[in-house]
């Protein structure tokens, strides 16, 4: 059985967690402005820096050849959905930066102040801050489908997609 490397495998898994972590974590509205979600913000820029090897490791490495693919449209969509992902892991914490910025809320990472993305203003931080929040959303249905498609090859299809990614 062809398996990920154990970069991949350890990155996979540590992110899922930080953006479930994250959707979790992720406060709209006024309440932002008065009393920041720091922890919010640490957890989504975690994920934009763990991102960089994940896609380096990713771009230059591939990944493991299947058994026997026997469903070339199928295979298809799985990598442009993971695709999707991977656009969603990038473009989430960059909107998510932006609208701190609108909003006119610090953000640091591990003590060392961030520049703001956009200038401060007042009202409504604006469409981009609205695809941060609804981008949240479908991230986390997109991971749902992913799930439940990696549990149907699993234990339907019968093909090992699961134990290629299992960290034991
Ligand atoms: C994987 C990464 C991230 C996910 C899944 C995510 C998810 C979310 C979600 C679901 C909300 C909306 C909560 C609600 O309306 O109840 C939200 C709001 C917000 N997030 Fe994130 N976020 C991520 C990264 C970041 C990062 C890195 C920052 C900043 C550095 C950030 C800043 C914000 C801000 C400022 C809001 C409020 C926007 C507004 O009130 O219009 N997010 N996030
Ligand atoms: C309990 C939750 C999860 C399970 C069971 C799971 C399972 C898997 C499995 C089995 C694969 C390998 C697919 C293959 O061999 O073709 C995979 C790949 C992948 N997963 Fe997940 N996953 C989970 C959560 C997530 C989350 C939250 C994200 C990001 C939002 C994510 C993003 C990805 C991506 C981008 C790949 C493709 C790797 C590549 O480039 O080939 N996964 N996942």
């Amino acid at each position: 059985m062809a398996r990920y490397s154990k970069t991949v495998i350890v990155l996979h898994w540590l992110m899922a967690v930080l953006i479930l972590a994250a959707w979790f974590t992720g406060e709209g509205g006024r309440h932002v402005r008065e009393n920041p979600p720091v922890l919010h913000f640490w957890l989504g820029l975690s994920v934009l820096v763990l991102l960089v090897p994940r896609l380096a490791v990713r771009l230059f490495g591939g990944i493991p050849a299947m058994e026997a693919p026997q469903r070339p449209l199928l295979d298809l969509a799985a990598r442009a959905g993971h695709w999707v992902l991977y656009g969603l892991m990038l473009g989430l914490p960059i909107t998510g930066w932006y609208a701190a910025g609108r909003l006119g809320v610090p953000v640091t990472f591990f003590g060392l102040p961030l520049p703001a993305l956009a200038a401060s203003v007042q009202g409504s931080p604006g469409w981009v801050a609205e695809v941060h929040e609804t981008g949240g959303t479908v991230v986390l249905w997109l991971a749902g489908l992913h799930v439940a498609m990696a549990l149907w090859h699993q234990f339907v299809l019968r093909d090992g997609t699961l134990s290629r990614m299992s960290p034991v």
